[in-house]
């Protein structure tokens, strides 16, 4: 894998600060709590457009995105409001929109064939569901997404908290990363057999809201609260705030204890969020910069943070940060069912598997037609690369990997038995992460996307609450399109206990 960042003229960024803050400026809270519920009402237009992706001298960019703008539009309203989106395809090909982590009714998932038929060029589509959990989401299609969301289709969804934390502004990063050509063309190579074996297609170029970044104003003192969405296929990211001290308030939406990141570093595999609070503790004139330290011998500069010459305050305000958290069901750990969920295959694969002894087949309850023997038919034909359970999904119809009782705990037992990270996603449901590798985890953090890395053990549990078929695949969109896919069944009757 290589990375160039294209050379480009870096200036002209921070016309858009203005932009930024208008945007993200967080209204003083106080009154939220006496609204009652409200319908809120969007539209979205996913068709082709043009896009400075890339700043002068490079020309516009031919993307798709939603109502002409990278990212699309922000949606944001309050936990406890229903949202009423309107979908019209103005693309050339069918399309959907899923709702990232959001905890929808089954048919409002946006899954082509599995929860709806997909909406035909022309058509549109009425989604409508309760915003359940306050925190930061997102939406893209569910449909060729390695293209659609390649090409530029996502948007932020946040919904805020009755009482947000107190901050002196709030940011969304929607981060990207795109594969462009020397004229700053969306390259076309996609799905690809090496990006279908390898990492995914991981691009040349990284964008904040669209675009590649300059440098952010911030001022001495200030507290920002700042949402993270790594909407790129396949890259993942490690952020270095230098001399900052970022703290973690929440994963995937979901509130976590406060804490500072492990090692330092702000990991976000493809579709994770991440809730910061950054506390700006440079001197007036100085600069912060932001390295993404993923890919060893690879780092790049993100972005820098340049402080004004004037200080808000002296030192950090000691406004609590800690999110309520959201009404999730708490597993119940001493009457779970408990599974077993093998990944292979990729390159490598097969050494890895012979290396922690397992055979392409997974042994889990209700084994599958799967076997070295299927695995290499599948390899032969088509796009089977990758695998759960020894099968590997073509399409999103399939019979379910798993089927759970409605209201019963469930503990999946993960191994990324690949010589590959996965950030393996669950739609429908947000799951504890309860360990790795057989050491309790420190957070029991709730997320909807868990990041394995190469030949990990991960324990989630989750009460399977929400009736339906649910998609749970690898979230590195050419491994889910060279099947890391599965549905798991949550069956419509209440457990009796
Ligand atoms: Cu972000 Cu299956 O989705
Ligand atoms: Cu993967």
């Amino acid at each position: 894998m290589t990375l160039h960042l294209p050379t480009l003229t870096r200036r002209a960024f921070l016309t858009s600060a203005a932009a930024f803050a208008a945007s993200t400026v967080l209204p003083a809270s106080g009154l939220r709590n006496a609204r009652a519920a409200s319908v809120k009402e969007f539209r979205l237009k996913p068709a082709p457009g043009r896009t400075h992706v890339v700043p002068e001298p490079y020309g516009e960019t031919p993307v798709w995105s939603y109502n002409d703008v990278v990212p699309g539009p922000e949606i944001r309203v309050r936990q406890g409001d229903r949202l009423r989106v309107t979908v019209e395809n103005g693309l050339d090909e069918e399309t959907t929109v899923h709702w990232h982590g959001m905890r929808t009714p089954n048919a409002m998932d946006g899954v082509p064939h599995l929860t709806q038929a997909p909406i035909a060029p022309g058509e549109s589509f009425i989604y409508e569901f309760d915003a359940v959990d306050a925190g930061t989401f997102w939406y893209h299609p569910h449909q060729n997404s390695t293209v659609q969301v390649g090409r530029g289709l996502y948007g932020p969804l946040i919904i805020e908290e009755a009482e947000p934390v107190r901050v002196d502004r709030e940011l969304t990063w929607v981060l990207d990363d795109w594969r462009l050509t020397k004229s700053a063309a969306i390259s076309d190579d996609f799905d690809n057999r090496h990006d279908l074996m390898h990492n995914g297609r991981v691009g040349n170029t990284v964008t904040i809201n669209g675009r590649v970044p300059e440098s952010l104003t911030a001022r001495t003192g200030e507290r920002v609260r700042l949402r993270l969405i790594n909407a790129a296929n396949a890259r993942i990211f490690a952020l270095d705030f230098a001399d900052l001290m970022p703290i973690v308030i929440a994963f995937d939406g979901q509130p976590v204890a406060p804490h500072a990141p492990t090692d330092g570093l702000v990991s976000l595999g493809p579709a994770m969020r991440v809730d910061l609070i950054l506390d700006m503790t440079g001197g007036p004139g100085s600069r912060t910069t932001v390295v993404d330290r993923f890919y060893r011998g690879l780092e790049y500069r993100l972005v820098d943070l340049a402080y004004a010459e004037t200080v808000l305050r002296e030192g950090p305000p000691d406004w609590p940060v800690e999110l309520p958290a959201n009404p999730l069901a708490e597993p119940d750990l001493r009457d779970a069912i408990r599974h077993e969920v093998t990944f292979n295959g990729g390159m490598m694969g097969q050494m890895v598997m012979a290396e922690m002894g397992g055979s392409m087949g997974d042994g889990s309850a209700g084994g599958t037609s799967g076997g070295m023997m299927g695995n290499m038919m599948n390899m032969m034909h088509g796009r089977g690369i990758w695998f759960i359970n020894g099968r590997a999904a073509i399409g999103h119809v399939m019979d379910p990997l798993l089927t759970l009782s409605r209201g019963r705990t469930c503990v999946l037992a993960l191994t990324n038995a690949t010589a590959w990270h996965h950030p393996i996603h669950l739609h429908g449901h947000s799951f504890r992460v309860l360990s790795r590798n057989d050491q309790p985890t420190a957070y029991r953090e709730w997320q909807d996307t868990v990041l394995m890395a190469p030949r990990e053990k991960v324990e989630i549990a989750f009460v399977a609450d929400n009736p339906g078929d649910w998609m749970f695949h690898c979230h590195i969109l050419e491994h889910q399109a060279a099947g890391m896919m599965g549905v798991i069944r949550v069956s419509g009757e209440e457990e009796r206990i």
